[in-house]
Parts: structure tokens; sequence; C-alpha cells
């Protein structure tokens, strides 16, 4: 197991100002802080591309500082290779890759220095130092700007400095916050090209993004956070067969203008959640399952003339949604 997350739990402290520390007695529940993380269990298995999904402040970037050891958990635990995140954080910063949401170097140092210094820091042999760099430099395609100061690289090009920076250890598991967020559809695809690489060289990846459709391009497993918590998790293809099945249809149906829909008859369906007509259209959402054809046997039974039925298949998207839009 890469990963494995029991009751993972942070609460970021109130904050409040020291002249309403006295309301605090009577208001006790307020300023308990912000629960970011709430009790994520979570487990994450070698060779995976794992997609940790949510809307913005669902807890990901907060779960991966405690992952990476730059945060101590309020309670719970995390293994990462097998090493505890608090009591052996240090090994587990020799063997894994991270690369933050936002990177940032100072802008008057180049390229090669950057990486330089971080190889120090893994202690990395100096004699290999060099010839280290300039690998990781082709496995992300910056090795033309090694010479370049910080500062004049693209925000691309900035991402693909972490990511190399992230590789210089040869880390079993790369944990990439957001790694995708801020490019654009070229760089995106370019990047998601470059994980798919790294992946198929045999590490492990455990990544977070906002974006569903991101992340399915290239997970094998998906785990949705909202409000800190795991609303679930999986093999993506499995994940969205079941989400799949608790999916809800939507049928929009024109039928001839000015014709009487049947409302009742359709409204009486066992599987019916919602029924909207605006003249001649009409728009139903159901429970998933074919409701089509008895919506059409309805129509004709009542003599009213359909001119087109369109059913809109639901989408892993529109479930993340019903499941994060509270
Ligand atoms: N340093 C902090 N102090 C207090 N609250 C924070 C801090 N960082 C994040 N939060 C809060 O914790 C929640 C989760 O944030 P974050 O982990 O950054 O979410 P995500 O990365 O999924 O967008 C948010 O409600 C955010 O406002
Ligand atoms: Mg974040």
């Amino acid at each position: 197991m890469m990963i494995t997350i029991r009751d993972l739990t942070k609460r970021y402290p109130p904050g409040i100002p020291r002249w309403k520390k006295w309301f605090r007695r009577y208001k006790k529940d307020a300023f308990m802080g912000e629960l970011a993380v709430d009790r994520l269990n979570m487990e994450v298995k070698k060779g995976q591309v794992y997609g940790f999904i949510g809307p913005n402040g669902a807890g990901k970037t907060t779960t991966i500082k405690m992952l990476v050891g730059l945060m101590p958990p309020t309670s719970g635990t995390a293994l990462v290779c097998g090493l505890d995140v608090v009591e052996e954080g240090e090994m587990v910063r020799g063997r894994i890759g991270y690369m933050p949401e936002a990177p940032s170097f100072y802008p008057r140092v180049s390229v090669l220095d950057v990486l330089r210094y971080y190889s120090k820091l893994y202690s990395i042999p100096s004699r290999s130092i060099d010839k280290k760099i300039l690998k990781v430099l082709r496995i992300v395609g910056i090795a033309g700007e090694k010479s370049k100061l910080c500062g004049k690289l693209s925000f691309g090009m900035k991402k693909r400095l972490s990511l190399a920076q992230a590789l210089l250890n040869d880390p079993e598991l790369l944990i990439l916050d957001e790694p995708t967020g801020g490019l654009d559809p070229a760089g995106k695809r370019d990047f998601r090209k470059l994980l798919r690489k790294l992946s198929d060289s045999g590490i492990t990846i455990f990544m977070s993004s906002h974006l569903l459709e991101e992340v399915q391009k290239i997970s094998t497993h998906v785990g949705i956070i909202h409000h800190g918590r795991l609303i679930t998790s999986g093999n993506l293809a499995e994940l969205q067969e079941k989400m799949g099945k608790e999916a809800k249809v939507k049928i929009v149906v024109t039928v001839a203008p000015s014709s009487e829909i049947p409302s009742s008859s359709i409204k009486d369906m066992k599987s019916i959640i919602d029924l909207r007509i605006s003249e001649n259209k009409m728009t139903i959402v159901a429970e998933n399952g074919d409701i089509s054809s008895e919506v059409n046997r309805l129509l004709v039974e009542n003599n009213c003339p359909v001119r087109s039925m369109v059913i809109e298949e639901p989408e892993l998207e529109d479930i993340f949604f019903d499941h994060t839009s509270t």
C-alpha cells in the first residue's frame, strides 16, 4: 500500500482576536476553528493513478500537506510508503516527490541552480548531480531552458520545473496538488501525457483536482472529497457504473403546438421526480431506467402528437455535482 489514511482530521485554529476571547465561553461552537478534513479514510495502491477530486475548499490541499509532512494532523493517521507521516516524516520525504499547488521559485535564480539546491537537500552525490538534473529536465521537457532565470519562465514551465524538482530523488510516489491547474488546454494535455508516461515507468501518482473531467482522462482510481469528507472512492470504471445507476435521467419531449399534454398521467408514473411543462415542451426528470417508451405510450394513448424526444444520459459530471452541490 502506497498511502493508507485512517480517520485523518484537520481542524485549523480559530484565530480569534484577544478581545473576543471572553465571548468564547458563551459561543463555543463558533470558535472551534475550521474543520477542513473530517475523518478521512483512503487507500492508494502501488501503480495507481489516484485522482483526488472535490470542489474548491473541499480539503484537498490540507490533506496533501498532511501527507507530505507540511502540517500535522489534528487526529488520525496517515502512512505513506508504509511510514507514518508524523513519526517518520523525514523518511517519507526521501521517498516521495511533491508538487505544490502554486509553485514559486526565486525569480533571480536559474533553473539549474534551483535543481542543484534541491539535489543537495536530497543528498545526491555531487558527482552525479548535473547528470541527474539533465535527466529530469529532459523528462519534463525543459532541458533547453536550464540556464534561464526562474523569473523568466512561463507559468507552464514553472509547473514543469516543479515536477522536475519532485522527480530528483527517484520517488516511488508523486503527490501532485492540482498539477494541471492554471494551464491552457494544450498545456493540460501535455502535462497529462507526461504524467501518463511517469505512471507507465512505475511511479504511483496521487493527484488532486477540482475538475472531474481532468481526472477522468488519466486516473485509474478516484476519491471524491466534499466538506472534508470522502463521499465515494474506487476504481474509475466501477464508480462510473455505480454512479450511473443512481443517476437521474432527463427527457425533453416536444409535442405539436397547442396539443394537450396528459400531465397528470405522466406525473403518476412511479419513477418521476420532476415534471415541467412550458407551451409544447415537457421536461421530465426520473430515476434511472428506461421510461421513454412508457412516456411515449401515454402520449400516444392521449392523442398527443410527439415531435421529438431527447434523452439526456447522466454523466459522471452530473453525479459529481449532485453530490457536491450542497
Ligand atoms: N491556513 C488555513 N487556516 C484556516 N483555514 C484554512 C487554511 N487553509 C485552508 N483553510 C480552510 O480549509 C478548508 C479546506 O481548504 P483546502 O484544503 O485548501 O481546500 P482545497 O484544496 O480542496 O480547495 C477551506 O474551507 C479553507 O478555507
Ligand atoms: Mg487546493
